[in-house]
């Protein structure tokens, strides 16, 4: 007997795919929202890069200035010939990349973060803002729909939160080994997120994200000034600046790991689940 979207049905009453059938894996706001999550991450970082380029040193606390060198947990800069970059005790020679890179005339220019990986490319702190807070207010709303649509289609809970009995440590070992094994799940085994996948996704949507939106608020002339409890919970602004830029570190580390995840998975299927809604389901042998 075939079901309707092309699965059979079998004696147990669970069905088995008979042939391969395209099955809607996300909703639209869910696509949409990814999207442009996507397109606001883009400016959001490369403009964030060149806002720290004017002070490209982190510290702990409430104060941070050019004369507070010993109290600098990072600093990226350059002795002219070599560009350096220190985190803590440690020192790298990061010439070409942090510190000292060659400009778009191929001259060697003191810069933390190279040209190509700032917006603007060149240094300019006035429009790198303009650019950094209207793609923060983008995010910010566009996050938002994501989480109320979310919580009223029931997405967030069903999908994205672990079940208690899936934080066993038996199979969240289970789910590394067969990552580490590249084995992805198929079948009708693929239609839901297993423990690793959750524990991205929640982590960057239950935590980073908003770790991220917090520091930022904090950080911004209007809202830090008057909502000065968040910047005491954080630590002093100094701290928040800190936090921001590491929740954007790893975030760039989800971002790569989430890519690789999805071109080993299958890139044409995986990305045009998340242009159509529509995940293509193949048969899987006993
Ligand atoms: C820029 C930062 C990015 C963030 C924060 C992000 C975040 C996420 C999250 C949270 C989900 C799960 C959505 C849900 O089910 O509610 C997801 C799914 C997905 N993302 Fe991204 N993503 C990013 C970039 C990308 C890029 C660049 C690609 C393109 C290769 C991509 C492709 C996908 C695909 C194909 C899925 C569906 C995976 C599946 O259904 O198993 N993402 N992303």
């Amino acid at each position: 007997m075939m079901a309707t979207d092309g699965a059979a049905v079998m004696a147990d009453g669970l069905s088995a795919p008979a042939k391969p059938y395209l099955w809607k894996r996300h909703a639209l706001t869910t696509r949409i929202t990814h999207w442009i999550t996507v397109l606001s991450m883009a400016f959001l970082l490369t403009s964030g890069l060149n806002i720290f380029n004017a002070h490209p040193a982190l510290y702990w606390g409430s104060y941070g200035a050019d004369s507070d060198d010993n109290k600098r947990w990072l600093e990226i800069g350059s002795t002219g010939q070599q560009g350096i970059t220190r985190i803590g005790p440690v020192k790298l020679d990061t010439t070409g990349v942090l510190g000292l890179s060659n400009d778009k005339r191929g001259q060697a220019q003191a810069i933390g973060f190279p040209g190509w990986a700032t917006f603007p490319s060149y240094r300019d702190l006035g429009t790198a803002r303009n650019w950094h807070f209207f793609f923060a207010w983008v995010f910010i709303l566009n996050g938002l729909v994501y989480l109320a649509a979310g919580l009223w289609s029931g997405h967030l809970k069903r999908d994205l939160l672990p079940r208690l009995s899936e934080l066993s440590p038996r199979n969240i070992l289970h789910d590394i080994w067969l990552h580490l094994r590249l084995k992805f799940p198929r079948g009708e085994d693929a239609k839901r997120y297993h423990i690793l996948q959750k524990a991205a996704y929640g982590g960057t949507v239950f935590i980073l994200l908003p770790l991220m939106v917090a520091s930022g608020l904090s950080l911004s002339p209007g809202i830090g000034a008057s909502w000065t409890w968040l910047i005491d919970l954080l630590g002093g602004r100094q701290s928040a600046r800190s936090i921001h830029f590491i929740t954007m570190a790893l975030l760039v580390g989800f971002v790569i790991v989430h890519v690789a995840m999805v071109l080993l998975a299958g890139p044409f299927n995986e990305i045009r689940s998340m242009i159509t809604g529509k995940f293509r389901i193949d048969p899987v042998k006993p």
